[in-house]
């Protein structure tokens, strides 16, 4: 095993170098406590336990804490579009998960530093997203622990770079590299481990189990998907999301028009596009969540190697042998 997977085993407590990313859709309790009691760390994702699934931020926490007494994290996105009163909500949450005694934060996008800050004092470990070199040397100065590398692959908003490319550009920066998009089978994850990253974060994979609340049909599309099936589309996020390539998807086309895509350009209403357009994601994904019929799935490109629907906690153990087996080699 290498130093940076026995440093993130050791900041996470799990014993399989496994992360079920934050999903909206998708990261329900009991998915998260599902990953996390096989050995695996779930991740919180507050907008969706609160707003989808409709719970007490608090009541959720307490809940994946009925079902199992291993560690999971929470994850914060730091997203400036939200204003002073999605900011507030955020630290709300995150005063909450330090009184409920999670112990690892996962945060996207922003500078994390006043999380950080309050994180150390509470022994919390700060893992942060990123998209390439120049936010990681951000996010090392800041003080993070470890660094979730979004590649080009993934499910969700996606990144633009290879699992290579972050190798080769951050390996020598000394924090632990979590590799995020793309995985899909334990041949996946060896080579990810191959490569020398700490472990992975998947979330496709975990979008097609039997504890994650979303339809049948979506995960069923899942397993049913060839790589090919993945398409990028900037109409979700403002950036590319992949996304399995529906008549949903298509229809008036999967990149935003001319008259968005200027105001998206300028520095000054950039964040009010992106502020319309996920408010029209979250209600558009409420939708995947709980209609049949309504096929707007975001997947990655990891899609090609998920070949059934399995319960959450086989797919870790799954994870767990192939770990145990390069460990002994
Ligand atoms: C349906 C879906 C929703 C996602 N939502 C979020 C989210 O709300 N916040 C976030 O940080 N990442 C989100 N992600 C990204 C995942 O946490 C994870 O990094 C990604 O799925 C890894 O790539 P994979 O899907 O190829 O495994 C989402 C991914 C998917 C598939």
């Amino acid at each position: 095993m290498n130093n940076s997977t026995q440093q993130f085993l050791q900041d996470t407590g799990v014993t399989v170098p496994v992360i079920c990313g934050p999903m909206y859709p998708g990261s329900n309790p009991e998915l998260i406590a599902a990953v996390s009691e096989a050995g695996g760390l779930g991740i919180v994702q507050p907008v969706t336990l609160t707003y989808l699934y409709g719970l007490d931020f608090r009541e959720g926490l307490r809940q994946i804490k009925a079902l199992t007494d291993k560690p999971f994290g929470v994850n914060f996105t730091i997203f400036g579009g939200g204003g002073k009163k999605y900011y507030e909500q955020m630290k709300t949450w995150m005063e909450i998960s330090i009184e409920e005694d999670v112990k690892f934060f996962l945060t996207s996008l922003g500078k994390p530093n006043a999380i950080v800050k309050r994180a150390k004092e509470h022994g919390i470990k700060v893992y942060h997203d990123v998209p390439n070199k120049k936010v990681a040397l951000q996010m090392r100065d800041a003080g993070v622990d470890g660094l979730n590398c979004i590649n080009w692959r993934g499910g969700g908003q996606t990144g633009i770079q290879s699992a290579e490319q972050f190798i080769d550009e951050l390996q020598d920066l000394g924090l632990p590299l979590i590799c995020a998009g793309g995985i899909g089978n334990t041949t996946d994850f060896n080579h990810a481990l191959d490569l020398g990253y700490a472990g992975v974060q998947m979330g496709t994979r975990f979008l097609a189990t039997k504890e994650c609340q979303i339809t049948d049909s979506y995960k069923q599309a899942i397993v049913d998907a060839t790589e090919e099936d993945i398409i990028w589309t900037n109409k979700i996020a403002g950036n590319n999301s992949s996304v399995i390539k529906t008549p949903e998807v298509m229809k008036g086309g999967h990149r935003i028009g001319p008259i968005l895509s200027y105001f998206l350009k300028q520095r000054r209403t950039k964040k009010y596009v992106r502020m319309y357009l996920m408010y029209n994601g979250l209600k558009r994904f409420k939708r995947t969540t709980f209609e049949d019929a309504y096929k707007y799935w975001q997947a990655g490109k990891g899609v090609g190697n998920i070949n059934s629907i399995e319960s959450a906690g086989d797919v870790v153990r799954e994870f767990q042998k192939a770990f145990e087996i390069r460990n002994t080699m």
